[in-house]
């Protein structure tokens, strides 16, 4: 599939068939990490396929509580009661690519979010859904967000940046959406 077809056919998709995409796709799909620009090759992102629905479920929903407060002027971490009545920010995807970056590192999140767009496009080359969610605050940031990602190995100086939740497109493919960019000036 040329780029430019691919830029232009990715949507972001919110409604998943409940079914994994095969481990080799999925290992497929993220060597873009191999060659997307990352800032000073530090390569410092460090990739955890999310597989297991309990941990995604838990995480998708303490991302939505969060946010939720945040945009509440509420910054105190949530407590589980209020996480666990949340609806999940991954929507009901069976796998989600968590990407986490150092906490003291400037470019953590642009690090992240060009390797989330390669994946998306590199996903939809291979006919495997995906959507960006974006990371605001820290959702792994509780006491069993914090045992979830030792769990994982990484390290506690690392913090989420990004997610990009990965499945097969359930019903109709999204339409493109509108964009309202201004024109560009170019003098
Ligand atoms: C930085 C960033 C954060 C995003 N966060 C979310 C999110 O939290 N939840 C969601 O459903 N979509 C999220 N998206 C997807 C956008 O909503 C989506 O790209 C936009 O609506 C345009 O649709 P398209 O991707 O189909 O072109 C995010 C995208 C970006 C680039």
């Amino acid at each position: 599939m040329e780029l430019m077809e691919a830029m232009k056919g990715r949507r972001s998709v919110r409604n998943f068939q409940d079914r994994m995409v095969p481990e080799t796709q999925v290992r497929d799909i993220l060597k873009v990490m191999d060659f997307s620009p990352n800032a000073g090759n530090r390569n410092s992102i460090r990739t955890v396929v999310l597989t297991n629905r309990d941990g995604i479920e838990y995480i998708g929903k303490a991302h939505t509580t969060i946010i939720r407060n945040f945009n509440r002027g509420i910054v105190s971490l949530p407590t589980e009661e209020a996480i666990e009545k949340s609806p999940s920010a991954f929507h009901n995807a069976p796998m989600v690519v968590a990407l986490f970056g150092p906490k003291n590192f400037y470019f953590s999140p642009a690090d992240a979010y060009i390797l989330a767009q390669n994946m998306a496009l590199a996903a939809y080359e291979q006919g495997v859904s995906t959507c960006i969610v974006g990371e605001v605050l820290n959702s792994l940031g509780t006491e069993k967000g914090q045992a979830l990602q030792a769990a994982f190995g990484i390290p506690e100086n690392f913090a989420p940046q990004a997610y990009v939740t990965m499945g097969y497109c359930k019903g109709p493919y999204p339409k493109r959406p509108s964009r309202h960019y201004a024109d560009v000036i170019y003098r």
